[in-house]
């Protein structure tokens, strides 16, 4: 019979979490702390002082979690490990107990039909390798090889797809050049080689991978077009300094060989030059790309930021969300073609998408989330236009399967297509979480045939 749905039957359909933010009990069972246990555990770094050591108790409940993925419709999850709960102390001795729980998480996954996606590095370094300098230090990438290794051992004949770091970009910035994340340094000098070693620890895994494992592996980024406010030239050149430093600083290196050349501008004397046989290491074949879109920017020359001299232009006509993001879908398909013009043409997957939105109170056992919704079924759209324009994309995971530990903002944000009532721990999957486990039944069918309001 001729398959007439948008999206074909192999297509991944899941949800993305991180180990930190859903998991809980950090210190569980033999594990070591990550710089997020000890960052949230520092006065002031998070929003109401909030920490991850209860969360979403998925630690504990990941069985009903896996069974809400199931009434979702999900084929897909994506999850990532938490180093400290393997390896205490960053590297060394293995807590077979950390690892444990992964095991038992892949194997119900795989009872339950749905491919696990497993990230091997969100944010939470081990705080002991952290004391050691974290990825200030050149070791750095070693250890991430040698902690990537125990897993592949211990997952790869399950786990069919596999990626090395989250985010590399947020990591950096977040962490190093403004501090407002884990480990908290705001140092201009230092940043670039943090993203350097973060780099070298990719390909490093890569490599490793490509020695014993089986199956594909590749890199999770952020990317957030950029598009100029003025046809000036001062705001054009402004767009392509933040272009360079979101999109391409991680990017241009891992699949063209070199930095862009604006990040020298950018960093002026902190700027360093780096040995170009680490370039030719970086550069290793990958099997995939997972792409992160949230939002795009509207880029204006401004010589008071730093350290960019750019910055946005909010859009007051459109929506934003409850972190003031922009909801731009059609930029989402931009970037799916932009990086398919520039790096591939690749598979690519959409690894994370989503929406914080106030989500109005429960009504008997309901969870109206209408916003949410909307933006869903926006990107979805987004993402099929994209499949249809020739980009080779393979799957789409929103952000998030639960409500859950937004980082410095703690739990005022609402990312969850089900929601978590933090008192009880009680789950309930909300209107757009029944949205997306029918776009799946259908095989995005539902998408086409939709409202247009
Ligand atoms: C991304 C992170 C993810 C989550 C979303 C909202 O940058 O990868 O953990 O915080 O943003």
């Amino acid at each position: 019979m001729l398959d007439l749905s948008p999206f074909p039957a192999d297509f991944l359909w899941g949800a993305a979490t991180s180990a930190y933010q859903i998991e809980g009990s950090p210190l569980a069972d033999g594990a070591g702390p990550s710089i997020w246990h000890e960052f949230a555990h520092t006065p002031g770094r998070t929003r109401d002082g909030d920490t991850g050591d209860i969360a979403c108790d998925h630690y504990h409940r990941y069985r009903e979690d896996v069974a809400l993925m199931g009434a979702l419709n999900l084929n897909a999850y994506r999850f990532s490990i938490s180093w400290s709960r393997v390896l205490p102390e960053g590297c060394g001795r293995v807590n077979t107990l950390g690892l444990d729980f992964y095991q038992r998480l892949v194997d119900m996954l795989l009872e339950q039909g749905i491919q696990p996606m497993v990230t091997l590095y969100h944010w939470d370094l081990p705080a002991l390798l952290d004391h050691r300098g974290g990825w200030l230090n050149p070791d750095s990438a070693g250890w991430f090889a040698d902690y990537a290794r125990i897993l592949f051992r211990a997952l790869d004949d399950r786990v069919k797809l596999w990626v090395t770091l989250n985010e590399p970009w947020v990591v950096v910035d977040g962490g190093y050049l403004q501090g407002v994340l884990a480990p908290g340094q705001r140092n201009v000098f230092a940043a670039p080689y943090a993203s350097h070693h973060l780099l070298r620890a990719h390909a490093a895994a890569v490599q490793a991978y490509r020695a014993e494992g089986h199956h594909q592996i590749g890199l999770v980024v952020n990317l957030e077009p950029k598009y100029p406010a003025t046809e000036t030239l001062a705001d054009f050149a402004a767009t392509m300094r933040a272009d360079a430093y979101w999109n391409r600083q991680y990017l241009d290196p891992v699949f063209l060989g070199a930095y862009p050349p604006e990040l020298a501008e950018i960093f002026g004397a902190a700027w360093p030059s780096f040995p170009a046989a680490d370039l030719d290491k970086i550069r290793q074949p990958l099997d995939f790309l997972g792409i992160n879109y949230y939002s795009r920017q509207v880029v204006q020359h401004d010589p008071g930021d730093w350290p960019l001299k750019a910055s946005r232009v909010r859009q007051p006509r459109q929506t934003h969300t409850g972190l003031d993001w922009e909801v731009y879908p059609q930029g989402l398909t931009d970037i799916l073609e932009w990086v398919t013009r520039r790096y591939g043409p690749l598979p690519l997957y959409i690894t994370e998408n989503g929406a914080a939105f106030y989500d109005p109170p429960h009504v008997e056992g309901t969870a109206a989330d209408p916003l949410r919704q909307h933006y869903l079924r926006d990107h979805l759209r987004a993402a099929l236009e994209a499949r249809r324009k020739g980009v080779d994309l393979r799957g789409y995971f929103a952000w998030s399967l639960l409500d859950n530990f937004e980082w410095a903002y703690g739990y005022s944000q609402r990312f969850g297509l089900v929601h978590v009532n933090y008192a009880t721990q009680q789950r309930t999957i909300k209107t757009s979480g029944q949205f997306y486990a029918d776009v799946i039944r259908s095989h995005g069918a539902t998408l086409e045939s939709g409202t247009e309001d």
